[in-house]
């Protein structure tokens, strides 16, 4: 198996940072593929948590190389902070840490004109992570992005960021926000530039130069199926495509390179932002497992909307991005419920369906429930599948069953060493 890519099943936030760090000790190469810094991937090692928005979280092992791919949008500022804070904790990522010549960059006036838009939204905000990641994606589509190719060049590079900070300048005056400083951010842009430009390359070559020899990689990526901007609960979504698909053209590779789609879960449902979310729990089950499972975003600091695992929602994610298993992550924060429910299905306009409605249907799908007993006690210590709780074994079976992948890791907690593997 030379290639794997790791898919989040839900609205993101599923624990993918943890599954990576956890199996990168056998990957040679490990690459994002979408998104950009809305992405906050938690990575505990020892008695350490690090968040890491852009550097893909599988770069903690001192060998591995790590890729920012094609289909990343970048914010430059937010990269250095973070390979700052990595290396004056022992990670140097000097030298095995790549950024493709084709990922586009996020720049202040995408963040200033993303706070925009959701203001001019009004109730319908999206409820954005303020990154300026759908700008940046704008930017992308309507041809008129500034790529990290172009860190190599700071004459061209102060240039492009004058005209488009003047062109964003336009359409901030016409929504009635305040405007941004071209030449302050074309400084920032040519500061962060001298540091960052030796770290451009074609990384589109050195990812099908790797599957070519035969290299392990794993293609990590962001946020979660159904925040997917073609499958997931449009418009209440991302910009970038979080579906396999996505990931491919996010770093370049043609889809019969990869070899294994692994798809992570937790065992029930969160949600930040705005949008439909059928089996949220507005009552004490969903603020314990917010308290217990310490939902609160690790980009926006936000209380995570918290719920029941949705299977109608989790087999779509299976079914459309071909997922070979299933990583279940954060078992042990059901520990202590009374009952552990499980959504089968919706009732729509009188009738139960078991396909995963587009539009505005899943606002008004109404959740079908299995029941299944809880159970009492700590799973951290559980080292075996045999260990685990009978009842928390059925619903994994359960599970298996109606999704038709097989749940391969269970994680019991955040340390790396909590991971239990079938
Ligand atoms: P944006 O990606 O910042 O434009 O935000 C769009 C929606 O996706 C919002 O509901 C965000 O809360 C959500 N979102 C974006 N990135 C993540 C993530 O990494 N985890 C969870 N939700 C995310």
């Amino acid at each position: 198996m030379t290639v794997t890519a790791l898919i989040g099943l839900q609205w993101g936030d599923e624990g993918k940072g943890k599954i990576v760090d956890a199996t990168s000790d056998a990957v040679d190469v490990v690459v994002r593929a979408q998104g950009g810094a809305n992405a906050g991937h938690t990575v505990k090692v020892g008695e350490t948590s690090r968040v890491l928005h852009l550097v893909p979280s599988g770069m903690l092992y001192p060998d591995t190389t790590g890729v920012i791919g094609n289909g990343v949008v970048l914010d430059p500022a937010q990269l250095l902070t973070e390979l700052d804070a990595l290396a004056a904790s022992g990670h140097d990522l000097e030298g095995r840490l790549w950024i493709s010549d084709r990922a586009h960059l996020v720049l202040p006036y995408h963040k200033r004109m993303d706070e925009a838009l959701e203001l001019l939204r009004g109730q319908s905000a999206l409820g954005t992570t303020k990154r300026g990641i759908g700008p940046a994606y704008m930017d992308k589509a309507g041809r008129t992005g500034i790529r990290a190719g172009e860190l190599r060049d700071p004459g061209l590079l102060r240039a492009r960021v004058c005209e488009e900070a003047a062109s964003k300048n336009r359409l901030l005056a016409s929504l009635g926000t305040s405007l941004v400083d071209g030449e302050a951010i074309a400084d920032e842009a040519v500061a962060c530039a001298a540091r960052l430009a030796p770290m451009v390359r074609d990384t589109v070559t050195l990812v099908n130069d790797a599957i070519d020899a035969d290299q392990r990689v794993l293609i990590e990526g962001a946020q979660g199926a159904l925040l997917d901007l073609d499958l997931g609960t449009y418009p209440f979504v991302t910009s970038s495509n979080c579906h396999l698909g996505g990931l491919l053209a996010g770093c370049g590779i043609p889809p019969r390179a990869v070899d294994r789609v692994v798809g992570v879960a937790k065992a029930y449902c969160t949600r930040v932002g705005s949008g439909p979310f059928p089996t949220e729990d507005h009552g004490e089950a969903g603020q314990e497992l917010r308290d217990k499972g310490h939902e609160y975003g690790s980009t926006t600091g936000r209380p995570r909307r918290c719920g029941w695992l949705d299977l109608v929602a989790l087999r779509w994610a299976v079914r459309t991005n071909g997922v070979d298993e299933i990583s279940l992550t954060k078992a042990d924060v059901l520990s202590g419920q009374s009952v552990i429910r499980v959504c089968t299905g919706y009732r729509l306009n009188g009738e139960e369906t078991h396909t995963f409605p587009g539009g505005g249907d899943v606002e008004r799908a109404e959740p079908v429930y299995r029941d299944f007993p809880g159970f009492d006690g700590e799973l951290s210590e559980a080292r075996s599948y045999d260990d685990l709780p009978e009842t928390l074994r059925d619903v994994i079976a359960f599970t298996e069953d109606t999704c038709k992948a097989s749940v391969t890791l269970v994680s019991t907690g955040p340390e790396r060493a909590q991971t239990i593997r079938r």
